[in-house]
């Protein structure tokens, strides 16, 4: 039984400022404080974000939605934003990033998890957390915004991509934003229409709101809509291109849309997040480079073909990380010395003591980094 309602939780925050001048000027030691704080509730730390899970929903097939009461030291986000996750499995800690699906106002956030075969977070999340359980989360990070003066707004939503896509949906609506909205969401199979009953009930319940599936897998004759994104789709669609649209999904999805919409030529806002990585570029010719470790005083034999995390990881090592796309700068590490690619975008860095994203830098020659 926890000492301390959940409740309460967020009221911490300030009753915690004398144990954080003391920490801070080395009469106590924060692990110390922690562990006095969990006693009184699990999620109660000095500084860091945890969070209780307070509902699990299945909101598809293959898609839980949990219901999250952060700690005093969360410092806010907007929905349509997505934050870091942390769990520890097998004495290995892990990472993810999630879209928040909701922001509430009593400060609960909501996140939508969706199975990836073979993962080693979502089937732990999906199948083994319960009620009552505590997360650690990190940052929070997203552009992604409610397009507030626009005419109209189109959302174009593949797989997960749905989650920031509501999370921002639900809070316009709410808010009265009245202009035409469409939602248009494809998903492999009937049974991934994620959070479908809440959508038809929106629709139901704002004149202004439309929502339609797409199916990409098998043909099924109850479609609506069938295959990947095509114009097609979007027929019957009023005034679509004076609409904001606004896409997630996975990036060849994004780049289908994006290019659909040049084609338009519509001088509307157009904004996009995709969720797997650009493919990376691997440069030229394979060199063979050395890469030093300052801190753990090693010297690896690496090459400048991929990126500085695989590499440390086929030596054995474990950087800490999470979306491994350049995004959630988890495994963001300090450059000593050497120059190192920018496998997105070609950019050379080669500041010593620049910050530089291992899972999207690959050495140009020998390297030394701070890990
Ligand atoms: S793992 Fe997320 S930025 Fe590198």
């Amino acid at each position: 039984m926890n000492l301390l309602p959940t409740a309460l939780l967020p009221a911490c925050a300030l009753l915690l400022r004398p144990l954080r001048y003391l920490v801070a000027r080395g009469w106590l030691r924060e692990s110390d404080v922690d562990a006095w704080l969990r006693l009184l509730h699990p999620a109660l730390r000095l500084n860091r974000v945890l969070a209780r899970v307070c509902a699990r929903e299945w909101v598809a097939e293959d898609m839980l939605a949990l219901t999250l009461q952060p700690n005093g030291n969360w410092r806010g986000a907007q929905p349509g934003q997505h934050v870091q996750l942390y769990i520890e499995r097998d004495g290995v800690r892990l990472s993810r990033s999630y879209s928040l699906t909701r922001v509430g106002a009593d400060g609960r956030l909501q996140i939508a998890i969706k199975r990836q075969a073979g993962g080693r977070v979502s089937p732990y999340l999906l199948e083994c957390l319960a009620v009552g359980e505590v997360l650690e989360l990190g940052t929070v990070q997203g552009e992604l915004h409610w397009p507030q003066q626009a005419p109209g707004v189109l959302l174009l939503a593949a797989g997960s991509g749905i989650t920031p896509l509501l999370g921002l949906l639900r809070s316009a609506l709410a808010q009265g934003f009245a202009a035409p909205v469409t939602l248009l969401h494809y998903v492999r199979e009937q049974g991934q229409r994620a959070f479908a009953d809440e959508l038809q009930a929106l629709q139901a319940q704002y004149s202004n709101f439309q929502v339609r599936w797409a199916l990409t897998g098998a043909e099924t004759p109850s479609a609506e809509l069938q295959g990947r994104f095509t114009a097609e789709h979007l027929q019957g669609i009023g005034d679509v291109a004076q609409r904001a649209v606004l896409s997630c999904g996975p990036a060849s999805f994004v780049a289908a849309v994006q290019h659909w919409w040049q084609g338009t030529g519509s001088q509307a806002e157009l904004q996009v997040e995709a969720f797997t990585p650009p493919p990376l570029s691997v440069g030229s010719e394979r060199r063979e480079v050395q890469l030093s470790l300052a801190r753990s005083r090693q010297v690896l034999s690496a090459h400048n073909q991929a990126s500085l995390l695989e590499q440390a990881e086929a030596h054995g090592l474990r950087p800490a990380h999470g979306c491994r796309q350049g995004i959630c700068a988890s495994c963001t590490c300090t450059l000593v010395s050497g120059v190192v690619r920018d496998m997105r975008s070609g950019a050379r860095l080669a500041e010593p003591g620049q910050a530089i994203r291992l899972c999207i830098s690959a050495p140009e020659g020998d390297v030394e980094i701070e890990l």
